[in-house]
């Protein structure tokens, strides 16, 4: 049976006695609502890691906007049942006044990469980000975290953190799960309607057409999604598009 704990010294102590015990720790941090592609990091922790943890906390401190965090959804229940089968021991749930015990007056902040893509559309996005998965990967001191590469920039910003900070949790990177037509999956898709959901795979189809990125711009334009950014960074392609009220990010090898 999948254990549940929301108090964080508790968390501790499983953590430190599953270590003792000479047991490697995998961390899976999400925010819930849970679809293939967080399952497919569980699973990846299972094949590495003795014991998995997942943690599901919707974290407040990243969001700019209050009604994204209200329309976020929540589904322990089933979140739980599907964490549970595909590998997890232990589902880690705390309470948002205990992680923020400090009412969030100590923050990292990222002064460069963290300000540009996504950090330029959702201010403070990734100081909340940042802040959050240090807590995390403090209160449960595993030997790997695993991160999607789904969320690109993040991914990159918690690698560098984890190096900054000498942290010693490796943070290791899983595939992009998507949809059967191409469309990443996400804990959003389920607000776009039935014509956004139509649509939506021309997202992931156009970022894979081979144009220039300004070419990419229009075509998604021509389709009738509004481009916040579509961005050659290294070897990457990375965009974030709104269609209706649904904001969409997808990444693919340049
Ligand atoms: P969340 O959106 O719940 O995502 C949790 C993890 O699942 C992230 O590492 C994300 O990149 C990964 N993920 C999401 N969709 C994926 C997909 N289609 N394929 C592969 N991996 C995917 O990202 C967050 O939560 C938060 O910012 C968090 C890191 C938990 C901090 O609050």
């Amino acid at each position: 049976m999948i254990e549940v704990i929301s108090d964080i010294d508790e968390a501790r102590r499983r953590m430190a006695s599953h270590r003792r015990a000479g047991l490697s720790i995998g961390l899976v941090p999400t925010m819930g609502a849970l679809h293939a592609g967080h399952l497919s990091l569980i699973e990846r922790a299972k094949t590495d890691n003795d014991r998995v943890a997942v943690s599901i906390f919707i974290n407040p401190t990243q969001y700019d906007d209050p009604k994204d965090l209200e329309r976020y959804p929540r589904t322990l229940t089933t979140d739980l049942r599907r964490a549970e089968d595909a590998g997890a021991d232990i589902v880690f749930h705390p309470r948002s006044e205990d992680i923020y015990n400090d009412d969030y007056r100590f923050r990292v902040t990222e002064s460069e990469f963290s300000r540009e893509l996504e950090g330029a559309h959702r201010k403070g996005h990734f100081d909340g980000v940042l802040t959050v998965v240090l807590k995390l990967l403090n209160i449960v001191s595993a030997d790997r975290a695993y991160f999607g590469e789904k969320d690109w920039q993040q991914l990159k910003l918690v690698r560098d953190m984890a190096a900054a900070f000498f942290h010693p949790t490796e943070i290791v990177a899983c595939p992009i799960i998507r949809e059967p037509d191409g469309l990443a999956m996400s804990s959003r898709n389920i607000h776009l309607n039935k014509e956004e959901r139509r649509l939506a795979p021309e997202f992931h189809l156009i970022l894979t057409g081979g144009s220039s990125t300004g070419e990419m711009e229009r075509k998604l334009g021509d389709r009738g999604f509004v481009v916040d950014y579509v961005e050659r960074r290294g070897d990457r392609i990375v965009g974030a598009v709104r269609l209706g009220k649904v904001r969409l990010i997808d990444n693919v090898e340049a």
